[in-house]
């Protein structure tokens, strides 16, 4: 979504718009069940939303970029209904603010229910395809940066039959998403794997904040990889969680009960199911017609042969948001000049140590907005006889190795962590570097996480205060 957002604010600069699935699907955004979190009620204000975002993000935050971040949001929500987003509309005209979990206030707008995510990347997808100035390339993959005299100038794409082709440009922006599918079980689709952040790593950009991983404390326990989500606003609706003998899970565990962060709900999962126990979501005293609430929960637990209106859910944490990233400024560049990244890959301290409810669709359309204006005059590829090199990401694992580093990310780096598992994990990384991107990728990974000691926001060190 950051990536069709910014190729559309470019305008009249010339896009092109690369993706691994022909019809641009893939992408976290599309599963997106939380809104989009914006101070629209006339008792609310941009300053609050800023402090409860900076207060879910441990005070790590860069308090600057949030300001800025939550100030843009009104007028983000008002661009999309430019685009042709329908939000969800209350009595009297006004949009209908829903609440989720750290804000003070009802600040989430939403589209069709739990389903605003969809709704978003169809509309901008009908803009991009519309759009003059953007072209449109699916099926291709991005291997490898050029580097003219230091500076990023071009990318190689390689499509699903094996063919190259090297394409020159005044800039180039990873809009590549996150990396929880490299993590066992996650709410992630399968292409959230990291690839767009490993080659900026591989072309020599500063990262920040590696270590800070989210954890959803309700994905549909389904076994396997990727999950499908199960909304926090089913719990803002009435749902709750229960131990495996059927007793409230969050109670006397914090005073917002099962609103409680989402860190801290999620760790009760993680350590109720160590204790051998299964965790289940009863929402069956959750009121309202489904089919408009939330059609998207409704139909996935259907499709696995669970009625929610019925029986309780069985859920587990799942990997979820990427608060890291590559390091970049407000406009999206990164250390390593000419190359830029927007949305989830992009760490420009907005989520701080802990991403708050629905601020991330925002993020993805602020900076989007913001990164495609300014690149809207960078026409001119640059040239010069400097000297050219090309950084490949290099190879992937083998499917069977990286079921094993999944394995190995959940169990040292997942909700709780601890000095000896990650040091351990991070040794076994490093010896095996070479044999994949994903390996060296976890190792920056683990060595970050190893480094921050103390406990903070969603990095839980069990041996370090954290109460996991
Ligand atoms: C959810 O709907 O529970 C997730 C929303 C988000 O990730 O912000």
């Amino acid at each position: 979504m950051a990536g069709m957002v910014t190729a559309l604010a470019a305008a009249p600069a010339p896009v092109r718009l690369l993706c691994r699935a022909h019809d641009g699907s893939g992408g976290a955004s599309a599963l997106a069940q939380g809104g989009i979190a914006a101070a629209l009620h006339p008792h609310d204000s941009t300053a609050a939303h800023a402090v409860d975002t900076i207060e879910a993000g441990a005070y790590h935050n860069d308090a600057t970029a949030v300001q800025w971040l939550t100030g843009e949001a009104p007028a983000a929500i008002a661009w999309l209904q430019q685009q042709g987003v329908v939000f969800d509309g209350a009595a009297g005209g006004a949009l209908q603010l829903g609440r989720e979990g750290g804000h003070g206030a009802a600040r989430i707008v939403h589209a069709g229910g739990d389903a605003t995510g969809a709704a978003l990347v169809r509309a901008l997808r009908a803009r991009v395809q519309a759009a003059a100035h953007v072209q449109w390339r699916g099926g291709v993959d991005v291997g490898a940066l050029l580097l003219r005299d230091g500076d990023v100038v071009g990318v190689r794409t390689c499509d699903d039959r094996g063919r190259q082709q090297h394409i020159e440009a005044a800039a180039v922006v990873l809009a590549t998403g996150g990396i929880g599918a490299l993590f066992a079980h996650t709410s992630n689709p399968a292409g959230a794997d990291g690839a767009g952040l490993a080659l900026g790593l591989a072309g020599g950009a500063a990262s920040r904040d590696l270590e800070f991983m989210q954890f959803h404390p309700t994905a549909l326990d389904i076994g396997g990889h990727s999950l499908p989500l199960i909304t926090e606003a089913l719990r803002g609706a009435g749902a709750r969680l229960l131990d495996a003998a059927g007793q409230p899970l969050m109670r006397g565990q914090h005073p917002q009960g099962d609103l409680a962060p989402r860190d801290v709900v999620a760790r009760r999962v993680w350590q109720a199911q160590r204790e051998g126990d299964k965790v289940w979501l009863d929402a069956t005293a959750v009121s309202g017609d489904w089919n408009i609430r939330f059609p998207t929960v409704l139909a996935a637990c259907m499709a696995h042969g669970f009625d929610p209106r019925q029986v309780p859910l069985p859920v587990t944490p799942a990997a979820h948001f990427h608060m890291g990233g590559i390091a970049t400024d407000l406009d999206g560049r990164s250390t390593l000049a000419g190359l830029h990244a927007v949305g989830e890959v992009a760490c420009n301290g907005v989520h701080g140590a802990n991403r708050l409810a629905s601020n991330s669709l925002l993020e993805g359309v602020a900076c989007g907005r913001r990164l495609g204006a300014a690149l809207a005059h960078a026409t001119a590829v640059r040239g010069g006889q400097g000297s050219h090199r090309w950084v490949e990401r290099g190879e992937s694992l083998s499917p069977a190795s990286l079921a094993a580093l999944r394995t190995l990310l959940w169990h040292a780096a997942g909700p709780v962590r601890e000095a000896s598992s990650l040091r351990d994990a991070w040794r076994a990384c490093a010896a095996a570097a070479d044999a994949g991107w994903q390996m060296r990728l976890a190792k920056s990974l683990l060595r970050a996480a190893v480094l921050r000691r103390r406990s903070l926001g969603a990095h839980c060190r069990h041996d370090r205060g954290c109460p996991g």
